[in-house]
């Protein structure tokens, strides 16, 4: 596995491939490594010819001050997992390396999308996952990146850059990987309690009881249900529980059969903050 630091180097191993038409499969992460990345790579691995992580806690992304300082940082960890996993080539740049000089996002019109659940609580933050997105795809040029389905905001928003812009490389959306209790992989996980962790169930419970009622219940009805779910739970403040069109990601009253539609939840258990999502019609 080649681990670098600077474009250079990475541009330096590649030019030999890229000639080739070899197949590059990119999963970009924040480290803090998880099963639910390592199932990212495996999947690119099988499915491309080099398969590229990257490492970089993206400074423009983060809304908190001290949710960039808290984010947690292991990369010697992170590479010793990547080490026993097929991933070819580990970026791990500085934030000058990627910023250069001023750290600060662009500015994208994401056709609304942004504007909806995260982008409501998070200012600017999907116009820093946009700038740094299309700064790694710039500089990796993969065939094809693998997101994961938690983040499912996020990855509408990235297939909505590669399409605004001239990016060649296809985005696959990947399963969410669960703990046995249903809590979805994350690595804010690694900073709740071992209470705080089972309890977190609820999350994934919430939306599957969500699911389950669709149809028989009406959506107000629905949406009351799950915001009880939450009402006399101690560990979690609900941030927001929406029933969202999956294509606007927009809140919608009344379901159509011709759209495909997701629930979504964001709680926090004291200052850490977990989403979740469900698609509804599979
Ligand atoms: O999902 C993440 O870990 C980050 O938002 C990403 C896509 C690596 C960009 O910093």
């Amino acid at each position: 596995m080649k681990v670098f630091k600077t474009k250079k180097e990475l541009n330096l191993y590649f030019k030999e491939f890229r000639s080739k038409n070899t197949k590059i499969g990119f999963v970009p992460t924040m480290g803090a490594l998880h099963k639910g990345h390592l199932s990212l790579l495996e999947k690119s691995s099988k499915e491309n010819d080099i398969t590229v992580a990257s490492i970089f806690v993206n400074p423009t992304q983060f809304n908190k001050k001290e949710d960039l300082e808290n984010y947690p940082r292991t990369l010697e960890n992170d590479l010793n997992l990547l080490k026993n996993i097929a991933c070819d080539v580990v970026f791990i740049p500085s934030v000058e390396e990627i910023y250069t000089t001023t750290i600060s996002s662009g500015q994208f019109d994401f056709d609304g999308l942004e504007n909806e659940m995260e982008g409501k609580y998070r200012k600017g933050h999907f116009n820093g996952v946009g700038t740094v997105v299309k700064k790694l795809f710039e500089i990796v040029l993969p065939t094809y990146a693998y997101f994961g389905e938690k983040d499912f905001q996020q990855l509408q928003i990235i297939r909505k850059l590669v399409k605004k812009t001239t990016l060649d490389v296809t985005i696959v959306c990947c399963d969410t990987y669960r703990e046995n209790n249903g809590l979805a992989m994350s690595s804010r996980n690694a900073r709740l309690t071992s209470q705080e962790k089972e309890a977190a169930a609820i999350i994934y419970q919430t939306l599957n009881g969500v699911k389950d009622k669709l149809g028989k219940l009406p959506l107000d009805a629905i949406h009351k249900w799950a915001l009880e779910q939450f009402e006399n739970q101690p560990l979690f403040e609900l941030e927001y529980f929406t029933i969202a069109d999956e294509e606007t990601l927009k809140n919608v009253t009344n379901i159509s059969p011709k759209k495909t539609y997701r629930a979504f939840i964001a709680v926090y258990a004291r200052e850490v903050r977990l989403i979740d999502t469900i698609s509804l019609n599979s």
